[in-house]
């Protein structure tokens, strides 16, 4: 598939500016509101009417998506339209970015995300995140797994640390490649095994939401097939959204898909739906490879 890059305004330097030009035109008209079934019974994650802002530019448009329990849905579309921020509102990273506004009702079981009193820390603690680019703390391969679940006081003593360090490794898939160096840097690790460590320090603090950010693109197949099936296990008690530019990937992790279009959020479907019978036409070209 031909990736094309689009920036804020949607406009692109070389290849088919007519095509895009029209799209551009078309997003504002056709996208007035969401095509599929964005809502849902069981909701964990409610968002309605969601605004997000850099300085002046709008990135996401009236976005409203229910996220509910023990369901994964998949986050795809061109880059940069909007799906890294969307995740952020989530759990609050945004507010980590200067300049950037975000409006609208959000709510984790039925809780303001966004309250006045609300803690961002006990907040990220139940809703989790794992970046695009691997991020470990400038610490041990123990201490990275282990740091969480001692500052939200989930465990103190050695034996249940231990424990939780290496239950969360084994998840992630990376248990056998550091059990022998766990006081060794996490920094030290390839930039895949960094991923993983970020997984298990995502999962070690048990939480109830877990954000994902294309966790698989610095990933080899076999490290990416022990994620899958992670992803799987994880949603019998967890809720998880995960951007993906895999669309083979969302069609085997999501039960739903959203697809995103220049800030807009154009369908929710059952992901099988999107994938043979989207409903919208925006839809169906980025997935048949006509756009983005
Ligand atoms: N920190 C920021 N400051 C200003 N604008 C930003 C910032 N982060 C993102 N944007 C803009 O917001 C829009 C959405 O970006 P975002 O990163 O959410 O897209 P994306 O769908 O995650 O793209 P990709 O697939 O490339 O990761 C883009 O136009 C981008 O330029
Ligand atoms: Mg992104």
């Amino acid at each position: 598939m031909t990736t094309m890059t689009l920036d804020a305004a949607g406009q692109t330097g070389a290849a088919q500016p007519k095509t895009v030009e029209r799209e551009t035109v078309d997003t504002q008209r056709k996208v007035t509101e969401t095509v599929g079934r964005p809502l849902c019974d069981n909701a964990k994650l409610r968002m309605r009417n969601v605004n997000v802002f850099y300085g002046e530019a709008q990135a996401i448009h009236n976005v409203s998506l229910d996220i509910g329990r023990n369901e994964v849905v998949a986050m795809i579309g061109p880059s940069g339209c909007g799906k890294s921020t969307f995740l952020r509102c989530l759990n609050r990273m945004n507010d980590t970015i200067e300049g950037c506004r975000v409006e609208g009702e959000l709510t984790l079981d039925g809780e303001p995300i966004y309250g006045p009193k609300v803690d961002v820390v006990p907040l990220r603690a139940r809703v989790g995140m794992v970046f695009q680019k691997p991020n470990p703390f400038p610490k041990s391969i123990y201490d990275n797994v282990a740091y969480g679940p001692k500052i939200h006081g989930i465990a103190s003593r050695r034996a249940e640390l231990d424990e939780i360090v290496e239950n969360s490794l084994r998840r992630a898939g990376l248990w056998n490649e550091v059990k022998d160096r766990l006081d060794k840097p996490g920094t030290g690790l390839s930039g895949g095994q960094q991923q993983r460590l970020c997984i298990a320090r995502a999962i070690a603090v048990s939480p109830e939401v877990i954000l994902m950010d294309e966790p698989c693109s610095a990933l080899d197949p076999i490290a990416t097939a022990r994620i899958e099936e992670l992803i799987d296990e994880l949603r019998e008690n967890y809720t998880i959204a995960i951007v993906t530019h895999s669309m083979q990937q969302a069609a085997r992790v999501s039960q739903r898909t959203a697809y995103f279009h220049l800030g807009h959020l154009v369908e929710v479907n059952d992901t099988e739906m999107v994938f043979t019978n989207p409903q919208h036409e925006l839809t169906e070209a980025y997935i048949t490879g006509r756009f983005g």
